[in-house]
């Protein structure tokens, strides 16, 4: 708080002429280099006997009797132009206060140097560099960089000059799979009042190609129950770039050889017969990723078909027997008759 009432003493103080204070309108003049504007001095005490500019552009000499005053600055050409706003006061004392004033100029190129391409989403930081040529003044220029539609990094700068200057700095940004295809490009603006500010101007723009392994969507591994004797079809589908190729193989590499079914792409279908642990690995120029596929025939199936087998088994003994019984009956009785 104390800081902040030090400047604003210091910036009042500034428009202060030995008791008479001055007020320009707008207190902080933008202009582009070679470019016109205008600005008004005004004197707030009433002991005046004139007011008058004094400016190497549109200058205008005391004028008698007035309090209040416009200048025309016409092509400010002058990084270091400084016109002063001056009073005659009644008591013979001449005050001079320079107006703020601001020469500017925007670049005449923004350029970003082309990323490497293709760039691995390895969570690795990445240089992107930004050049700007013949920009004033440095202590407002803002570069920044920006990724898709975000800004990623903004860079302010000091320095005094008041001169055009050239800059050329890069900053580091992380690039991950969902880069894949954006745009990056650096932005060049003049932080000054919105109002007054000049029209940002961008780079031309990169787009990134950004290599990532495999990804499985969820589950990473599957385990398929109860698929005895049916026709299935294995799901390996990943998302990668480049688009992943896939091998299908056993996971126990000691069976050999596989099925007939097609065993290229990412989909495998086959015809279950035992139960066994599939592999498939889907692999690009970034990495690889391996998916089980666990096909199992659970125990509860077999006590089902136990249990089955059990009771037609006891139903077939239950049947001969009774059948054997009632043949017997009737083969030991009717059988004599008949012979006989
Ligand atoms: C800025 O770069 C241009 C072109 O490379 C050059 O002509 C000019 O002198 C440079 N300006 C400064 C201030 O270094
Ligand atoms: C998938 O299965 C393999 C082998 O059985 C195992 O090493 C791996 O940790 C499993 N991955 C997941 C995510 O469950
Ligand atoms: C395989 O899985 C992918 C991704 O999970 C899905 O988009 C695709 O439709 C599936 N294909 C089949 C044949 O089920
Ligand atoms: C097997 O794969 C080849 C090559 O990918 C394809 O042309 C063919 O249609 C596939 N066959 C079956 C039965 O899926």
């Amino acid at each position: 708080m104390r800081f902040f009432l030090f400047f604003a003493c210091v910036i009042h103080a500034g428009n202060w002429a030995h008791g008479c204070e001055i007020k320009f309108t707008p207190p902080m003049v933008y202009v582009e280099f070679g470019g016109s504007t205008s600005a008004n001095c005004k004197a707030l005490c009433n002991n005046t006997e004139g007011i008058g500019w004094e400016s190497s552009f549109g200058g205008t000499g005391l004028k008698q009797g007035l309090t209040t005053l416009d200048v025309n600055l016409k092509d400010v050409n002058d990084w270091n132009t400084a016109p002063k706003c001056y009073i005659l006061l009644s008591n013979g004392v001449q005050d001079i206060v320079p107006l703020p004033i601001t020469v500017y100029k925007m670049p005449k190129k923004v350029f970003m140097s082309k990323p490497p391409s293709p760039l691995m989403a390895d969570n690795e930081y990445h240089l992107l560099k930004c050049s700007v040529h013949d920009v004033a003044p440095v202590n407002r220029l803002v570069i920044s960089w920006h990724k898709g539609d975000k800004m990623v990094y903004e860079m302010k700068f000091e320095g005094a000059d008041r001169r055009p200057v050239n800059k050329s700095v890069e900053t580091t940004i992380i690039i991950d799979a969902e880069d894949n295809g954006k745009k990056v490009w650096c932005e060049v603006k003049l932080d000054f009042p919105a109002d007054q500010r000049p029209q940002p101007m961008q780079s031309e723009k990169h787009e990134l190609t950004v290599y990532y392994p495999p990804t499985f969507t969820e589950p990473e591994n599957e385990t398929l129950e109860n698929v005895v004797g049916t026709k299935i079809s294995l799901n390996c589908t990943a998302t990668g770039n480049p688009t992943p190729v896939y091998k299908w193989d056993f996971a126990d590499s000691t069976l050999k050889g596989m099925p007939k079914q097609n065993a290229t792409g990412s989909i495998f279908t086959l015809d279950f017969r035992t139960p066994v642990v599939y592999k498939c690995v889907a692999s690009n120029a970034a990495g690889e990723r391996t998916k089980y596929f666990h096909l199992n025939q659970p125990e509860g199936n077999y006590t089902t078909m136990a249990a089955l087998l059990g009771v037609f088994l006891t139903l077939g003994a239950v049947i001969i027997i009774i059948g054997a019984i009632f043949v017997t009956r009737n083969g030991s009785c009717a059988l004599p008759r008949t012979i006989y």
